[in-house]
């Protein structure tokens, strides 16, 4: 298999810093003898970008950042999903099994989130069962709408037949660095009491979690875009006292490598030294729920400079780090 770092020989490094889409070229973009008087090209940084006919710049207008927005909107949707009663009488008829999460009549429960969902819910379940009167603490890095909260909340109560309810047995606090999302996430909350249900507004690698301050985290499609994703991780799973789920995009390399994905966000790919840094940082152990290699997932991304070749040595694993891997016996350990 070509390794990323072969696959990258063309352009060794993207340097987001120096990241600066240039206007269309006249001769590039722009279609040569286009009829109207100006021409009007939307670049990848979203802007309105005016030229003439013979290419020179008219005027440039730079767009709101709209991934913001969009990325709100669509999981508002995802959370009335989960409320959809159809799908909680389908979890409460059918159980919270791997089984259930495949039924084609609702294809949601079968992307990335519910699949790691089901990782937590497994550590949650061994936590109230040694203790069911507790409050579990769960912090969720990257929450967007807290949508997190509904599906776990859903789960809980199927899977122990109503005995366990997240209003009382679960204490969620979500980070995010949208306050757009925030807001949503406390007006689609707002009936649950403060010990239930918290939130804060930072950038994920920034925040300082007291150690062993939470039982269980998630990070789900988060820690590749923090600031510093190694550190940042490293930081959440020490503040995580049982177990944490991830989604990591990993290589097939040592090295990590910075990439431009197909919304010119700059992502992290954790290599193998990443790995075994988190490892040792820790002391907790990577226990593999799945691998989707990138060719695989549903939503591909698409990136700049990597070659087809490259692509085939990327792809996500769903982990569970825990602390006692015995518990989980059942799920294999990461070699890293
Ligand atoms: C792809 S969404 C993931 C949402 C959800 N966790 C899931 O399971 O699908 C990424 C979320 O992480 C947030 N985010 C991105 N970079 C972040 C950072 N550096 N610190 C904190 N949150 C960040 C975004 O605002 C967005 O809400």
């Amino acid at each position: 298999m070509a390794s990323l770092r072969q696959g990258l020989a063309r352009a060794p490094a993207v340097d987001f810093a120096e990241f600066d889409p240039a206007p269309p070229a006249p001769a590039g973009a722009l279609a040569p003898g286009a009829a109207s008087r100006a021409v009007m090209a939307i670049a990848a940084t979203q802007e309105f970008l005016f030229v003439s006919e013979a290419g020179a710049q008219i005027h440039r207008y730079e767009l709101p950042d709209h991934s913001d927005i969009l990325n709100c909107g669509g999981y508002i949707d995802k959370l009335l999903k989960y409320r959809d009663p159809a799908l909680a009488a389908h979890i409460r008829a059918n159980g919270v099994t791997p089984a259930a999460f495949a039924d084609p009549r609702f294809p949601l429960l079968a992307t990335r989130s519910p699949q790691i969902d089901l990782l937590i819910l497994r550590a949650l379940l061994k936590l109230l069962g040694d203790d069911p009167e507790r409050r579990v603490r769960i912090f969720d890095l990257g929450c967007t709408v807290a949508e997190h909260y509904d599906l776990l909340a859903l789960m809980l109560e199927a899977a122990s037949q109503g005995k366990f309810d997240a209003r009382r047995n679960i204490q969620y606090a979500g980070l995010d660095v949208s306050a757009l999302a925030l807001a949503a996430a406390r007006a689609l909350h707002a009936d649950l009491p403060p010990e239930a249900f918290g939130l804060i507004l930072q950038e994920g690698s920034a925040v300082r979690i007291p150690e062993g301050a939470y039982d269980l985290s998630l990070s789900i499609g988060v820690i590749h875009n923090l600031k510093e994703p190694v550190e940042g991780t490293i930081r959440l799973l020490n503040g995580t006292s049982f177990a944490a789920s991830l989604a990591c995009w990993v290589c097939a390399q040592d090295e990590g490598v910075w990439l431009t994905s197909h919304h010119a966000a700059p992502m992290y790919v954790f290599g193998g030294a990443d790995l075994r840094r988190i490892e040792a940082e820790t002391g907790m152990a990577l226990l593999v729920g799945d691998f989707v290699p990138e060719r695989a997932s549903t939503q591909q991304r698409h990136f700049a400079e990597v070659s087809e070749a490259a692509l085939e040595t990327l792809g996500c694993y769903h982990l569970l780090t825990v602390r006692d891997p015995a518990a989980f016996g059942d799920l294999p350990r990461l070699k890293t």
